[in-house]
């Protein structure tokens, strides 16, 4: 077993990479994002008009420091793989600007991209459909020499084999076409591929997810030893919240083509500042021995994520926010520090000062999260069925939920009726409390900048 199959499972805790001192003081940006824009266009009619734009990623602004890892996050579709292709220059940003080692490459040509490719590479999202079935992985591998004219020293052979050794792949599977190796081997020589010139930006779009957890583990933990070893800068997307908490120095949260916080990983886990990084903590179990016994609260998020073609208003969240007010439908919150190195685009942030305060929550945020007791099995199951009310007698029983020792057969059944009418019951007080407490904390006499959801929701 190699060194990194040693290692645990991402999201382990203990496990997390040491934050390099050079994440809070190196002083150049390797990689500088200022206001990128990708808008694809959309088409229609028999001439071929623009009728509208997807607003992939609408304006975001960030800084990778050399050697550190910034982790991406957010849901399908928000943008992030645009981004990753944005900032490696596979696609032509709308507007905005992209600084690669000082070098503004925002509008570069091809050629003299060139050379610059060679710094910069990456690692993309899908392990099956980005390596050629029809070229031996040796072939593969040797692309990025072709395309760059470099002959290595020793052969591109010779090179490939080291490379593929490097990635814990047999060199002497050479010749073996893609179709003969397991998913969590093709995303290896995706990754031999990515670092065959020695770049020192990776952009790894999903390295992990289309891989099985054991595998992801391994896949994760061989991306950390080659950052030791050939001191390399990464930005990792991934949806996966535990996965980013394992190789991030710092995270980016992305949402609907916005950064809507960007903090070190610490900072960020310990104390989220955009509610819908708080929402998407809530629902990463937190594996802890001493909260044993201890009932969490998950917020689950209702309704799908706006349409990237006509977001919303104001700040994109406020359709799913349960502390929107009025400032948040008409006015776009700036992405600001409010913390030294934790920056968030909210009026009304978590853990820290209100930013529009006397502001009453709107009417709609009431019905925009459930808070469900993650400690009650039945109660959750139940949240994934619509369960508006208390009212037994609307609940359609969630059998799978319902505990082994409750009985078989019908008296399963009752037993799991009622445990999720027990749920729906608890929750929808909790709930309401919490949207409750979120109006009193927008209200002007409201004591002190954290708002009761935040306790009601933080234990
Ligand atoms: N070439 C394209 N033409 C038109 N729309 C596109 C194109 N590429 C992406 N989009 C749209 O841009 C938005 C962002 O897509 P993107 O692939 O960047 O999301 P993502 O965050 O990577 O999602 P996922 O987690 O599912 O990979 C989506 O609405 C997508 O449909
Ligand atoms: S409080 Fe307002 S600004 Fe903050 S996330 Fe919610 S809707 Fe957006
Ligand atoms: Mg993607």
């Amino acid at each position: 077993m190699s060194e990194s199959e040693k290692k645990p499972a991402p999201g382990t805790e203990g496990t997390e990479r040491a934050i390099p001192e050079q994440s809070a003081s190196s002083p150049e940006p390797i990689l500088k994002v200022e206001g990128l824009t990708k808008h694809f266009p959309i088409k229609s009619g028999l001439f071929g008009r623009q009728t509208g734009a997807v607003k992939a990623v609408d304006g975001i602004s960030f800084d990778v420091r050399a050697g550190e890892t910034l982790g991406v996050v957010g849901e399908s579709g928000c943008g992030k793989s645009t981004m990753g292709r944005l900032v490696t220059r596979l696609l032509e940003p709308t507007g905005g600007k992209v600084e690669f080692e000082g070098h503004d490459i925002t509008h570069m040509s091809a050629g003299k991209m060139r050379p610059l490719r060679r710094d910069m590479q990456m690692i993309f999202q899908d392990p099956y459909g980005s390596l050629n079935p029809r070229h031996t992985i040796g072939g593969i591998v040797s692309t990025p020499f072709r395309l760059q004219g470099v002959t290595p020293e020793g052969g591109v052979k010779k090179e490939v084999q080291r490379l593929m050794e490097l990635v814990g792949l047999n060199p002497e599977h050479y010749n073996r076409y893609p179709h003969e190796f397991s998913g969590g081997q093709r995303q290896r020589i995706g990754i031999a591929r990515a670092l065959a010139l020695n770049p020192k930006l990776v952009v790894a779009d999903e390295p992990v997810s289309a891989l099985d957890v054991s595998i992801q583990a391994q896949v994760v933990n061989l991306l950390d030893d080659l950052q030791s070893e050939l001191g390399l800068t990464y930005v990792i997307i991934a949806h996966d919240l535990s996965v980013i908490r394992h190789v991030s120095d710092r995270i980016a949260v992305m949402y609907l083509g916005k950064i809507v916080e960007i903090a070190d990983r610490k900072s960020l886990y310990s104390s989220p500042m955009h509610p819908y990084t708080k929402a998407l903590l809530s629902a990463v179990p937190v594996p802890d021995p001493k909260r044993k016994g201890v009932k969490s609260e998950r917020i689950l998020l209702k309704g799908d994520v706006p349409s990237p073609i006509s977001p919303p208003s104001g700040c994109r969240f406020h359709t799913r926010c349960w502390k929107a007010t009025e400032i948040c439908k008409t006015q776009e919150p700036p992405l600001a520090a409010l913390k030294t190195g934790h920056q968030v685009a909210c009026h009304h942030p978590e853990n820290a000062p209100d930013q529009a305060p006397g502001e009453a929550v709107l009417p709609q945020a009431r019905q925009s999260v459930e808070l469900v007791s993650a400690g009650e099995p039945a109660a959750a199951e139940a949240a994934e069925t619509e369960a508006p009310d208390a009212d037994a007698s609307d609940i359609e029983a969630p059998v799978a939920g319902a505990p082994a020792e409750a009985g078989t057969g019908a008296e399963a059944e009752a037993a799991a009726q009622a445990e999720a009418a027990t749920g729906a019951a608890a929750r929808a007080e909790t709930a309401g409390a919490a949207v409750e407490a979120a109006e009193a904390a927008r209200t002007p006499e409201a004591a002190g900048p954290d708002s009761p959801v935040q306790e009601s929701t933080d234990k």
